[in-house]
């Protein structure tokens, strides 16, 4: 019995050094590299570098990079409201030292190919937007959103808006805490909802608005 102590003892032991990890450090608001600086995580942590991608109107790429727990790695939160509107950002994730070098790295998302959600975006207001076109969701099972608020761009512009369109469900559950360059300064509404009607009357009204 003993033997087999130790030995569930010294795998532990061995398992939580190798488990703190170092890795990059930095962030940049509008810059797809950053200067990174060598930071020791704390216990569990993984290094996560994090590229972000935001038109308005304008494009903005930042990155971050770090140590952190429990994000969901792999995934493209996104979202988007139309042609000029869109925010996604790529987590990814390693567990070796030093592993989170890469700089700013955004995959192509590919066609949308998910539900309709209603599409509208006003300038100067938090009171909403009226909808008269729909928008298609990039993936399957992207929920609609309503966001209305005060956002602080990348470049330090600050803008307040009221949009509708599509966004990622992680998105819906993340609520905009993992931004990089984007700051929300004032946010009045956030709310998610699923897509409404029937897949046929969404081909209608898409042809009719497009
Ligand atoms: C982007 O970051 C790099 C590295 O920190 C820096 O040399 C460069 O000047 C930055 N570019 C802009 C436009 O700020
Ligand atoms: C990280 O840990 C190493 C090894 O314990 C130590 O030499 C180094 O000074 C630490 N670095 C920082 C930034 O704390
Ligand atoms: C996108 O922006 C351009 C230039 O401001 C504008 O002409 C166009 O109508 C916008 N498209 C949508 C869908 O709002």
């Amino acid at each position: 019995m003993k033997p087999v102590i130790i030995s569930i003892f010294l795998i532990s032991f061995s398992l939580s050094i190798a488990a703190v990890l170092q890795c990059y450090s930095c962030r940049a608001k509008n810059n797809v590299t950053c200067e990174p600086e060598i930071v020791n995580c704390t216990e569990g942590d993984r290094c996560v570098t994090i590229s972000e991608y935001w038109k308005y109107y304008k494009i903005y790429r930042s990155v971050s990079k770090g140590c952190a727990e429990g994000l969901p790695c792999g995934v493209i939160p996104h979202g988007g409201v139309n042609c000029n509107i869109s925010l996604r950002y790529n987590i990814q994730c390693c567990d070796t030292d030093l592993c989170n070098a890469k700089s700013y790295e955004m995959p192509d998302l590919g066609e949308p190919r998910g539900r309709l959600c209603p599409s509208c975006h006003k300038d100067d207001t938090i009171d909403g937007c009226e909808a008269k076109k729909m928008v298609r969701c990039q993936e399957e099972g992207d929920k609609c959103l309503r966001f209305s608020g005060t956002v602080k761009h990348p470049d330090g512009y600050v803008t307040t808006y009221s949009v509708r369109g599509c966004v990622s469900p992680m998105e819906c559950e993340l609520n905009l805490k993992r931004l990089v360059g984007i700051e929300v300064i004032q946010q009045s509404k956030y709310e998610c909802t699923d897509p409404k009607g029937s897949l046929t009357e969404e081909e209608k009204l898409l042809k009719t608005t497009k």
